[in-house]
């Protein structure tokens, strides 16, 4: 198959959020996953932050992470956590395994994990159950620098400084679990909040972002768009981006099916499931540009991975599921969509980071694993804040069954910062190697290298054997007459940086 690459055609940038993520008040991400307490003698950490996962996520260099919620968001209350540990209200986690949630983890560890992880924040505020003032006064608490009563407050529980808010969205799922609302009630209530959401430092504009569909409702986005876009410059716009969550759920909700026990009729249904998210990009930005002719609002594909049941045994509400290769194509497949709608998707983030869902780590005490997920993620990091290029890939149709057919073959070239040609390459085929020939137009090719995660599609990382799936580096690759050739063996996600 051959693989065409013009580095001459940019096709726009993608920004480091791409790869962003996300962290939930939801069964072991935030408590045991990121967060287990600053007196801890049995867990090394830093001012509580587990010093094993902070330094796993710096590898990958995580740009974004959006905190608290998720359904947990709409009834979060702040205030419940600031000030002394010991006087923080105490509630229970309706939404996710009943359990008290003694709000030790609130906003100051939030910034202080940021900080430790060296990313953005994006802070998803409560409209679901929370009023104006409540979210108005989170944003003074958090952003404003003079003297005034929310900052004051800040002060006073330590943090002289006020932090940066580099993202905030106003609500989560408000057609579901963040109220129940129709698009146009929830477009005016968006209106209405993010009047509050004041831009204390002008120098750093909070990017706002409203509550987006449930995967193919265009017209959720449709009745949001209509009701809340008039431009998106920083004074005069209501919004900077709308969401969008698509979760793929191979066996459809009822069934989700196992995340280590499937079949290969199963393999193919979760990658046909997945290149959906191409569809759905392309479905809602034709919604939004009837309104938003000049392309001003980004869309943020706030969450999204894999969905299937919870390991056997465990809470079904903390949604902890294993991870295995079939993760790691579901990974490559998302981000390189991404990357190709680098010019209207401005962050994605992975749902979630630690122990929920499409974990890039899992934990078991002061053990640790980084998934097939976690792999891909350290490879596809190159492409973060590079320019993405034109590329084509040669294919052939592979599956069992007619509706779950797929293309063999999926791939995304940018030119980073350092000069070089990064190629993101995914083999989906369940049973075939496939040789690749790449062509880079008008270029001379000086030196290539390559790495890969790659197995049989069951293979994953567990505590007893923690290293099965890695990130490897693959030698078989080769320059001959100006091209690149390797064979991508199937089930395999590849990274190839390309001197030219
Ligand atoms: O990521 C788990 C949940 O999925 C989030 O809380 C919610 O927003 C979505 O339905």
């Amino acid at each position: 198959m051959k693989l065409f690459i013009n580095p001459k055609h940019s096709q726009g940038h993608i920004n480091p959020e791409l790869q962003g993520h996300f962290s939930e008040h939801l069964g072991r991400c935030i408590y045991e996953g990121l967060y287990v307490g600053e007196n801890n003698k049995d867990i090394p950490n830093v001012n509580g932050m587990r010093t094993d996962v902070v330094e796993a996520l710096k590898q990958i260099r995580i740009p974004v992470l959006r905190w608290p919620g998720g359904c947990f968001a709409d009834e979060y209350h702040w205030k419940d956590g600031i000030g002394p540990k010991e006087s923080r209200k105490k509630m229970i986690n309706t939404h996710w395994g009943g359990v008290v949630e003694d709000n030790s983890f609130g906003t100051h560890e939030f910034m202080e994990l940021c900080r430790q992880l060296g990313c953005k924040t994006y802070v998803n505020g409560n409209l679901g159950s929370g009023t104006v003032q409540e979210m108005s006064e989170w944003v003074e608490y958090m952003t404003f620098e003079g003297v005034s009563p929310m900052a004051d407050q800040r002060k006073a529980n330590g943090h002289e400084a006020p932090w940066t808010v580099d993202y905030f969205g106003v609500g989560n799922e408000n057609w579901g679990c963040g109220g129940n609302m129709r698009p146009e009630y929830y477009g005016d209530l968006y209106r209405r909040y993010q009047t509050y959401v004041r831009n204390y430092d002008p120098k750093k504009p909070i990017f706002k972002i409203a509550c987006g569909a449930n995967a193919q409702d265009y017209d959720w986005t449709e009745g949001v768009m209509k009701t809340c876009f008039r431009g998106a410059d920083q004074f005069h716009g209501f919004m900077d981006g709308i969401s969008l969550h698509y979760y793929t759920v191979p066996g459809g909700w009822e069934h989700k099916g196992s995340a280590v026990d499937f079949d290969e009729k199963r393999w193919y249904k979760t990658m046909a499931t997945t290149l959906f998210m191409e569809e759905l990009i392309r479905k809602h930005e034709a919604v939004m540009i009837r309104h938003d002719k000049d392309h001003k609002v980004a869309l943020i594909v706030d969450e999204w991975g894999t969905w299937y049941d919870v390991e056997e045994g465990t809470n079904p509400g903390f949604l902890y599921q294993q991870n295995t290769i079939r993760d790691a194509l579901v990974a490559g497949i998302n981000l390189n969509i991404f990357n190709k709608h680098c010019d209207r998707v401005k962050m994605a983030n992975i749902a979630q980071l630690v122990n929920v869902l499409q974990a890039v780590i899992l934990t078991d005490g002061d053990k640790m694993i980084k998934t097939p997920t976690y792999h891909v993620f350290d490879m596809y990091k190159h492409h973060q804040d590079a320019e993405l290029v034109e590329s084509y890939v040669e294919n052939e149709t592979i599956g069992i069954e007619d509706e779950n057919k797929v293309p063999a073959l999926h791939e995304s070239v940018s030119l980073g910062k350092d000069g070089k040609l990064h190629i993101t390459i995914n083999n989906l085929s369940a049973e075939k190697d496939y040789e690749i020939e790449g062509i880079v137009t008008d270029s001379e090719i000086k030196g290539v290298s390559a790495e890969i995660v790659s197995g049989e599609m069951h293979e994953h990382n567990s505590f007893d054997d923690p290293e099965r799936v890695t990130k490897k580096s693959f030698s078989d690759v080769s320059i001959k007459d100006n091209r690149i050739c390797f064979t991508i063996p199937k089930c395999s996600v590849m990274h190839i940086a390309v001197e030219i």
